[in-house]
């Protein structure tokens, strides 16, 4: 069954968590659908987790719909989510309503996703009065990486949280269809979820969110260097990975593969007389 921002929003209302992964190709995208994710997030994490980057902050707009387009074309159920890219909607709304029209258009996204609370409303009315759902994010925005001075769990002291609330129902008044809640406390992002009538989907903010979303590459143990405290490795393909690839270069290298059965035969008169020709 096709998923939308009103079977979300049903999930919410009986109590059936939502899930959504990251993913960033074709291969990944299809293989998550196969398996009944209801959302997949083309997230601006791509900077950091396919092309190398220390944050996402040099992402671009080009980069989104490139990768927005594999996802889309390998996602036949699950809800499509792309991510704005930093300073693809901070400056303007008409940059807003524009980017976010083209990661619908040109990339076949269903929804955008964007960070912030209170100061990005006005983006989320413009984009939403497009018809383009949008999907707010609010904690540990990871865009806003050198303002929090590193990427720190949010909202830990009253007035922090209190404003974590209040952004979240302004948002949620502006038009969101649902939000990320990021690296907040557990107990705050359930006082959250009850609050709001648009599902919250948690990232390291407990099981109290409406839904949750990982990066495919931290539950898979894909992830080299840090991965974050919230990311349960659900199955070591990292492992997998590296066996593979170890085997093949080892019987590569001593002769073992390919054997017989990888090769394509030719008559043994055809290869006689181009041994004679070739003499
Ligand atoms: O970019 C991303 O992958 C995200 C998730 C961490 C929610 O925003």
């Amino acid at each position: 069954m096709k998923n939308t921002v009103a079977t979300m929003l049903k999930q919410k209302q009986s109590g059936e968590k939502i899930t959504m992964l990251t993913a960033y190709d074709y291969t990944t995208a299809k293989i998550q659908d196969e398996c009944g994710v209801n959302s997949i997030l083309v997230g601006d994490s791509l900077g950091m987790t396919m092309l190398g980057y220390d944050t996402t902050l040099p992402v671009t707009m080009d980069d989104m719909i490139h990768h927005t387009k594999a996802v889309a074309r390998g996602a036949v159920n699950a809800f499509v989510v792309a991510d704005m890219p930093f300073m693809s909607y901070q400056a303007s709304i008409y940059d807003a309503v524009v980017n976010a029209g083209r990661l619908i258009k040109e990339g076949g996204a269903a929804a955008v996703k964007l960070e912030g609370g209170a100061e990005v409303c006005e983006q989320i009315r413009a984009i939403v009065d497009s018809s383009i759902p949008v999907v707010a994010h609010l904690g540990l925005t990871p865009q806003s990486v050198n303002a929090f001075g590193g990427f720190k769990v949010q909202g830990k002291t009253y007035d922090k949280a209190r404003k974590i609330v209040e952004d979240a129902l302004k948002i949620q008044e502006a038009g969101a269809c649902a939000v990320v809640l990021e690296c907040v406390p557990a107990k705050l992002a359930e006082i959250i979820s009850h609050k709001l009538v648009i599902p919250t989907i948690g990232i390291g903010a407990g099981n109290g969110c409406d839904g949750q979303v990982l990066v495919y590459q931290d539950m898979l143990g894909l992830t080299t260097g840090h991965t974050p405290k919230f990311a349960k490795i659900f199955a070591d393909a990292g492992e997998v990975f590296r066996k593979g690839f170890t085997a093949y270069i080892e019987e590569t290298k001593n002769g073992v593969f390919p054997a017989e059965e990888h090769t394509f035969s030719i008559d043994d008169e055809i290869i006689e007389k181009l041994e004679e020709e070739l003499k």
